[in-house]
């Protein structure tokens, strides 16, 4: 059974301010993630140069990038998306106006309850809301359970890339889907 997640969950905007709290909370839901899978000494690199304060706080001042975080009855924080301005997809993403999908982490304790798919939703009304008529992603092609949670919520394979990990390259699909204007 999927639970009412607007009575134990909100999602709202995120402001500059929110900068310390998003970068630490990128950090460890990606280690929790993929740190598995993308191990030291290269985590600790990588960690480095995509959660810093510094880097967070300057995406939460540009026009292009915008942040949802989804918080609990408690305001603790338990899962993140972030978005930005696309406006040179990727071959096989079409669409006039066009927003990537960034990073987009539900905390392990709280999957599987529809909080994803909440926080997707809020997602496309963001986007729509900046005139967007197509999202796009990248989803690594060994992570099942995000391109089956993706693919639930409606993105389709069109595309394949590169996520550069220090020496490791991982192929990633290219997933996209339009959204309503
Ligand atoms: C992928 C992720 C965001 C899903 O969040 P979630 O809160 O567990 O998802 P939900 O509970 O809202 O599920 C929404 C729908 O997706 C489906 N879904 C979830 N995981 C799935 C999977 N592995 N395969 C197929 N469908 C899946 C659910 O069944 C549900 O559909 P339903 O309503 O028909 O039952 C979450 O697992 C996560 O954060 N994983 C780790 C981080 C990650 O890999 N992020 C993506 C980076 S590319």
């Amino acid at each position: 059974m999927t639970i009412d997640v607007s009575r134990t969950f909100s999602i709202r905007d995120c402001r500059p301010g929110d900068a310390e709290m998003l970068s630490a909370l990128g950090a460890r839901l990606f280690t929790e993630s993929y740190g598995p899978t993308h191990p030291e000494p290269e985590l600790s690199r990588y960690l480095a140069r995509a959660f810093p304060v510094s880097v967070v706080r300057t995406a939460l001042e540009s026009p292009d990038d915008f942040f949802l975080v989804v918080e609990d009855g408690k305001g603790a924080a338990t899962g993140y998306a972030s978005m930005r301005m696309s406006p040179d997809p990727p071959a096989g993403v079409d669409g006039e106006r066009a927003v990537e999908v960034v990073r987009f982490y539900v905390d392990p304790a709280y999957q599987g309850r529809g909080v994803g798919a909440a926080l997707m939703e809020e997602c496309f009304v963001e986007a729509t809301a900046r005139g967007a008529d197509v999202m796009w992603l990248q989803a690594w092609k060994e992570a099942p359970w995000a391109i089956g949670f993706y693919a639930r919520m409606g993105f389709a394979v069109v595309g394949s890339t590169f996520f550069h990990f220090g020496e490791q390259i991982d192929n990633d699909h290219v997933m996209a889907r339009p959204l309503q204007q």
